[in-house]
């Protein structure tokens, strides 16, 4: 039985050092950029230095277990614990110099995340949560809004690569709009989901996330007291993400579901 601390302090540790990594590495100016997915789909020689090296630490550390990262990796495992990496969650702040950019790591076993990290090097900021433990911004423990009215509600949202979906991502936040405080569109869901769990924001909802995006982030959000679900209220899930308040969620999804 893997003990929940163990994979998040290893998680830390390693989200800590690919972080620092690619700041400093940002600094250098040396981005090495590519395309991916689109044009706007971008990835950086540090987006693959930071998936390097914490595969290799993880296959050093855990040699049976399986890891899924952002940028390719993929090793089956046999331990019944995946690992799921965004070696750098904001990609685009990263290559434009903005600070909403973090490295993101979490392990899962067959019912979910059970220990994650998120590490934003521009604030030197460490969320953590191990399954049924609590979430902690440092040691801090931290917990989610007690918002429970959707009109003052602040809603963090993001939006995909590909241009199909961000017509109706597009038109589901202009219908919300009205309807609620604000919006944020910060660029990095592992933040995001981070902002839920310490309440700096109320609500975050997106479509057509990777496991990766989300992993981590849901399980700070939850042990934070946050409630997640997909938009028809069932499992959440990376195609279909609610993470928010309790007091708001039927309200939330009263209003997704009207926005489809
Ligand atoms: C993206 C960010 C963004 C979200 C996109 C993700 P990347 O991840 O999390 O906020 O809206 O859906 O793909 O490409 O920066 O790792
Ligand atoms: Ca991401
Ligand atoms: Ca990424």
């Amino acid at each position: 039985m893997d003990a929940p601390t163990d994979l998040v302090n290893l998680a830390a540790r390693l989200a800590r050092e690919a972080g620092d990594m690619v700041a400093n590495g940002r600094r250098t100016g040396d981005l090495g950029v590519r395309t991916k997915s689109t044009a706007t789909d971008m990835v950086t020689r540090w987006d693959s230095a930071s998936e390097s090296l914490i595969v290799d630490a993880l296959r050093a550390a855990r040699p049976r277990d399986g890891i899924v990262g952002e940028e390719g990796s993929r090793v089956d495992g046999t331990s019944g614990i995946d690992w799921y990496v965004d070696p750098i969650d904001g990609t685009t702040n990263f290559l434009y110099g903005l600070g909403g950019y973090a490295v993101s790591i979490a392990a899962a076993d067959s019912t979910g995340p059970v220990a994650g990290a998120v590490f934003v090097p521009a604030s030197r900021e460490l969320f953590t949560a191990a399954r049924g433990r609590g979430a902690f911004l440092g040691s801090t423990p931290i917990t989610c809004s007690t918002s429970t009215t959707l009109d003052t509600a602040l809603v963090a949202t993001g939006f995909s690569y590909d241009s199909d979906h961000r017509r109706v991502q597009g038109s589901r936040v202009g219908a919300m709009l009205p309807h609620v405080r604000d919006i944020r569109r910060l660029g990095a869901a592992a933040i995001d989901l981070c902002h839920v769990a310490c309440g700096r924001v109320d609500a975050y909802f997106e479509e057509h996330l990777q496991a990766w995006d989300l992993a981590a982030g849901l399980l700070i959000a939850t042990e934070a007291g946050a409630r997640a679900s997909d938009f028809a209220g069932g499992a959440v899930k990376p195609s279909e993400t609610v993470v928010c308040a309790p007091g708001i969620h039927t309200a939330l999804l009263e209003h997704l579901q009207r926005t489809a």
